[in-house]
């Protein structure tokens, strides 16, 4: 009889499952096991969702949710950026209406010296996506191959892409998966979705912006907490620097929503002008990251610094350049009307007086084939018949759906709400709070 000698017994999902069902902590090697089984088409979806559904039921432990970022940061490939003298440094923001954020920012921080390597994604739920803001800029490349990322990065300190094939595939498919399963409503999961991603990017620190509020993923700032510190343990336990700060969306940031329109708003800001709210978490945002990238010595003297350097003209340089370098038309810059913009507009008036109580519900889902610019946020007076908001569009059917869920979602009472502060509260150093 001849003797086969078998390998040794490996990974079985059914085990996996079993163990996460009755909450056993599951080691790193049955994490990775699972994720690499199952990004080479090992292991079938019907047992990784019964796997999902009993994370998101029993929940994860640090060192679980730290191995399974892991293991989908490395089902890709992770960039290596060491040849780049600066240190890199990125931000992530968890989408809220009106977010434009990261437009403002890459450009800001590659103007104080610090490399920006920043891949993004599209709209999700009632959100939109960096990347369909930037594709409002005609030419302008969010398909770069990751040797043109890297290009760009060189020469100007900045590059916007979207997720490539390469990184992070695991999180592609389980991500698909989760979406179909019920099981996309699990901190421990959105962790290692968004950390994956972000730590394949090869940077050294991560900026979050965490959204709490009627218009953010997260409602409750409890929740929004949890799911920050648990971001910033992840990151920190993978050896990088990390900061969350728990940010208001209860109305939209800023005054323009719609792709087209917040580039023009962006540009506004890195004209040293644009709306207060926008402004302030863009400069403090950017504080951040000067200050984990070892520009400044201080989070205020970042935020004094990224003042200085939109008040000198050199961020809006860089956004001019690296448009230029992913193949955009830079003259958007000076002219904003070459933006890819809906020509027509209507007005909506306010039909009675008052203070603006509250303008944003979560089931909100603006078109962004639709631009809105409000003319009031929350705590301003308006009186009967003064425009609240006007509407860009280009097809009337989705204009008027636009009008009405305008109409509806904002509320005018008699006497101002209590105001929300714009940054709820910074969390570092594994649930240090500031
Ligand atoms: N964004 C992601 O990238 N992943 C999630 O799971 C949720 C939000």
């Amino acid at each position: 009889m001849s003797e086969t000698i078998s390998a040794l017994p490996t990974f079985r999902a059914i085990d996996v499952i079993r163990k996460k069902r009755d909450s056993i902590e599951l080691t790193r090697e049955e994490i990775e096991g699972l994720v690499n089984a199952y990004t080479r088409g090992d292991v079938p979806d019907y047992q990784v969702s019964a796997w999902l559904m009993a994370v998101v039921l029993r929940g994860m432990t640090r060192p679980e949710t730290a191995a399974l970022t892991d293991a989908m940061l490395r089902s890709g490939e992770v960039l290596d950026l060491s040849s780049l003298p600066q240190k890199k440094v990125d931000k992530h923001s968890t989408g809220g209406v009106g977010d434009k954020t990261s437009l403002v920012l890459a450009p800001l921080a590659a103007a104080a010296g610090i490399a920006v390597p920043m891949i993004s994604g599209r709209g999700l739920g009632h959100t939109g996506g960096t990347l369909d803001k930037l594709e409002a800029i005609p030419g302008f490349n969010v398909n770069l191959p990751v040797t043109e990322f890297r290009r760009v990065l060189e020469a100007c300190g900045c590059a916007m892409i979207g997720q490539t094939a390469e990184i992070a595939p695991a999180d592609r498919k389980l991500y698909a998966l989760r979406d179909v399963t019920g099981t996309v409503e699990s901190p421990y999961l959105i962790c290692a979705s968004i950390m994956s991603k972000k730590l394949a990017e090869g940077i050294d620190a991560l900026v979050l912006d965490v959204k709490t509020g009627s218009g953010a993923f997260m409602k409750s700032e409890k929740d929004a907490a949890f799911l920050a510190e648990l971001m910033v343990e992840t990151g920190e336990r993978m050896g990088k620097q990390v900061v969350a700060l728990i940010t208001d969306m209860d109305q939209p940031l800023g005054k323009m929503i719609g792709n087209a329109l917040e580039v023009i708003e962006v540009v506004e800001v890195l004209r040293g002008e644009g709306p207060g709210d926008l402004r302030e978490l863009c400069l403090h945002l950017a504080g951040w990251m000067l200050h984990l990238g070892g520009v400044s010595k201080t989070v205020a003297e970042g935020t004094k610094l990224s003042s200085e350097l939109i008040s000198s003209g050199k961020a809006l340089d860089k956004f001019r350049h690296m448009i230029e370098l992913q193949g955009g038309d830079a003259r958007v810059v000076d002219d904003t009307t070459r933006l890819l913009q809906a020509r027509r507009t209507s007005q909506i008036v306010s039909p009675k007086s008052g203070v603006i109580s509250s303008m944003q519900r979560k089931e909100d889902s603006v078109d962004p084939a639709v631009g809105i610019v409000l003319h009031k946020k929350v705590g301003e007076r308006v009186e009967s018949q003064e425009p609240l908001a006007t509407v860009y569009y280009n097809s009337e059917a989705r204009a008027e759906q636009a009008r009405l869920l305008i109409v509806d979602s904002i509320q005018i009472a008699d006497a101002a709400p209590a105001k929300r502060p714009l940054i709820h509260r910074v969390i570092q150093k594994s649930g240090e709070k500031h």
